[in-house]
Order: structure tokens, then sequence, then C-alpha cells
């Protein structure tokens, strides 16, 4: 185990720094009345040192962005995986509004434009999670009356060398979803039920030129590389063939199956300049289950296969902020995790000074 942990870390040096992410909405239909249950895989380049979060409502937030830092006070709680204690990378709130952030290194978030209030990369997703119940109260907050963005993302690198650049995906109850990404510095969007695959790069309008392509052959051929496109076609070909669910666990059980299925093995990230840089091996993934309120995470390099029922938790204005520690791969970090999750400071979004 730690040998693949030096395996991964040493990859870092004469590899690509890259990494990818493979994203779903599963619809259960049959018995189950359409429960809707997301997943996402998070591939990266060496230890993302995870770790999952409960934060309570009523928390003052503020953008870590610099001048014209955008501020607010949470309005839900979440429970959210964070990479190394500085961003909100994934997660599920209260209302069930479950948000992923993956890696899209063709995003541009514009140069700073000091009249909108700005937020670090690392507090994107959280202001989501902590501001709006559903996809569609998001969505219709993105822009001020005058038509500007409402908020401009700024960034910097967290790992030094790889620019720490990704869009959006939200999802809600409904199934509805919202894919948010900046392309040459304007906020691009992508609302409803039919965008239930998200990947990396290239843009999604791209991404579904080409889904158009294999979807209709899907039975018969379907491309097999590690490539972002490629994971796309695959995954909405899964999600457009796979089997009904019942209940719960078979919701999550379907949603698993596709993950896995578009999951990287670990293999090294090919050079710069050869055309495939968005690859990385699969480090953990998760499920959430937008109606069961329930948030699921599995490791890939250690047997921890976890859950976290957020009615466990108090994640009103009276809770806690509550840890759970994923980076010493343990024993202890399998099955139902409540009564597992320690009162800790929240960890401090990396600041960017925009
Ligand atoms: C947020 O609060 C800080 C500190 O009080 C202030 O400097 C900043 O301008 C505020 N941001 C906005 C968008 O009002
Ligand atoms: C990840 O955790 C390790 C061990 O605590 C630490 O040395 C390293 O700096 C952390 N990485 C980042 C990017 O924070
Ligand atoms: C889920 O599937 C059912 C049955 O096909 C359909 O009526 C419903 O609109 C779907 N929901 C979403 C969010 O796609
Ligand atoms: C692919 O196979 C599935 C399951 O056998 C079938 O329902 C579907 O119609 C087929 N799709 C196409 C485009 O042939
Ligand atoms: C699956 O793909 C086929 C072929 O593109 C399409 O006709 C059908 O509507 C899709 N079904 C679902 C459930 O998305
Ligand atoms: C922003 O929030 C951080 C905690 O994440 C806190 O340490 C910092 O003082 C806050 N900054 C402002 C200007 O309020």
């Amino acid at each position: 185990m730690w040998e693949l942990f030096a395996v991964l870390a040493g990859l870092s040096l004469f590899a690509s720094p890259s990494w990818a992410c493979s994203r779903v909405t599963y619809n259960s239909t049959g018995t189950d009345d359409n429960r809707i249950t997301t997943g996402r895989s998070m591939d990266w380049f060496m230890t993302t040192n995870a770790s999952i979060w409960a934060f309570p409502a009523g928390m003052s937030r503020n953008g870590s962005a610099g001048e014209n830092s955008v501020n607010w006070t949470s309005k839900y709680g979440s429970v959210i995986t964070a990479m190394y204690e500085a961003a909100t990378v994934d997660g599920i709130n209260s209302e069930g509004l479950v948000g992923n952030f993956l890696y899209l290194s063709n995003s541009d978030y514009g140069k700073r434009d000091l009249s909108i209030p700005a937020i670090s990369v690392g507090a994107w997703l959280q202001y989501f999670f902590d501001n709006y119940a559903t996809v569609d109260e998001a969505a219709k907050d993105l822009y001020t009356a005058d038509g500007k963005e409402k908020l401009q993302v700024v960034t910097a690198e967290l790992i030094p060398g790889e620019p720490s650049l990704g869009h959006l995906m939200l999802t809600d109850p409904s199934g509805d979803n919202l894919i948010l990404e900046f392309l040459d510095g304007v906020l691009t969007v992508h609302h409803g039920k039919q965008y239930s695959v998200m990947t990396n790069n290239p843009s999604y309008q791209q991404q579904l030129a080409i889904m158009e392509y294999w979807l209709p052959i899907g039975n018969q051929s379907l491309p097999g590389t590690r490539r972002p496109a490629d994971r796309f076609a695959r995954l909405s070909y899964y999600n457009n063939v796979t089997v009904p669910s019942s209940n719960a666990e078979e919701s999550v059980a379907v949603a698993a199956s596709m993950i896995r299925a578009v999951s990287v093995p670990f293999t090294p990230s090919p050079p710069i300049g050869t055309g495939s840089p968005d690859v990385a091996s699969t480090l953990w993934r998760t499920y959430a289950d937008t109606r069961a309120l329930k948030y699921f995470w599995e490791s890939s390099i250690y047997p921890m296969f976890l859950w976290i029922n957020l009615a466990d938790l108090d994640l009103s204005k009276t809770g806690q902020v509550l840890l759970l520690d994923l980076q010493v791969p343990s024993d202890e970090r399998g099955g139902d995790m409540r009564g597992k999750l320690v009162v800790s400071p929240p960890f401090p979004f990396f600041q960017v000074n925009g």
C-alpha cells in the first residue's frame, strides 16, 4: 500500500501532472419512483489528502480571493470531500443537492474584473452547497440583474506546476443537472435532465457532439482509451442502457457499476504533448443518494467503502463542524461512519489573491 503511494508520488516527477474524473446521474426508474443517485471517480496523479467534512448551516464564509472577495453565511449544511484541506471537490447538502468539481484544463476564468466579487477555486463548489436547495435555484442565481456573472472564480497553483482548473456539475433529487464551465473567460451553462454525464476536456458542447456519434452504435463499438472523450462516450452509453433499480441499495450498485467501468487503472500518465494529458489513475469514488441523503465514499487503494447518513448529523445552525480523516488508510474506515466524525475547526479555503 505505502509502496503504491510512493509510486503515485514518484509519478509526478516524470509524468505530466494531470487529473481527470468521470461523473454520472443515474435514474432508478423502475419500481423505485425515479430515485436519483450520482457517481463520480477522482483520477489524480498523486495522493489527494482527501478528508470528509460535515458543515452546519449558519457558517460565516468568504471567498478567500483577495480584493472584493465574496462573503456569505451557509444556509444549508453539507457533507463534502476536501482535497489537501484546501478545496471542496465533492459532496451533498442537506437538501440533496449534489456537486462535484472535475478537472477541465481548458478552463479560463478570465482576467480579474475587480467589479465582480471573487471566489477561490477551492471554495467555488462549497458556495453552491451553502446557498441553494435545488439546481434550478442555483441556475437562476448565476447572473446579476444587468447580465454579468455574479461571481468570478480565481485560481492559482495549489500543487506547484499544476494549475487548479475545473468545471462543476450539480444535481438535485428531481434529476435536474447544471454544468458550469468558464471558457475564454465566459461562464458557459448546460442546464437540464439530459446532461447526465461529465468528464473533462474538451468543452461540454464538444463532448455532446462526440457522444452523438457513439450512442447509436454503442451496442457494437465504443472507444476504450482512458481519455475523457472516450470515458464520456462509454459512460453516456452505460447510463443509456443500464437496468432500472427497485431500491436505494440497487441504485448505488448501478451507479457504482458505471463509475467503476470508466475508472482508470494504475498506469502512468502520458507525457505532455502526446495529445492525451487528461488521464490519471482513479484514486477514489463517491456516490450520493439524493433522496435518502446518504453519501458513499470508496477508496481504490485500500479496501475502504464507507457511508455517511446525513440524518445522523446535526447540519442545522446548532451543529458543529466535523471531520472524518481519510488520510491514513484504515480498517476503521468501512461501513457506516455514524459516530466516527470528530469535532474540528473548518479548513481554510485555498487563498488566491486575484
Ligand atoms: C467581504 O468582507 C470583507 C471584509 O469585511 C470586505 O473587505 C469585502 O469587500 C467583502 N466583500 C464583498 C463582496 O462585499
Ligand atoms: C498531503 O499530506 C502530506 C502528509 O501530511 C503532506 O506532506 C503534503 O504536503 C500534503 N499535500 C498537500 C498538497 O497539501
Ligand atoms: C426518470 O425516468 C422516468 C421513466 O423513464 C422518467 O419519467 C423521468 O422523467 C426520468 N427522470 C429524469 C430526471 O430523467
Ligand atoms: C442496444 O441494446 C439494448 C439492450 O439490448 C437495446 O434495448 C437497445 O435498443 C439497443 N440500442 C440500439 C441503438 O441498437
Ligand atoms: C439511448 O440512446 C438511443 C440512441 O441514441 C436513444 O434513441 C434513446 O433515446 C436513448 N435512451 C435513453 C434512455 O437515453
Ligand atoms: C475568511 O475565512 C477564513 C476562514 O476560512 C478566515 O480565517 C478569514 O479571517 C476570513 N477573512 C475575512 C476577510 O473575513
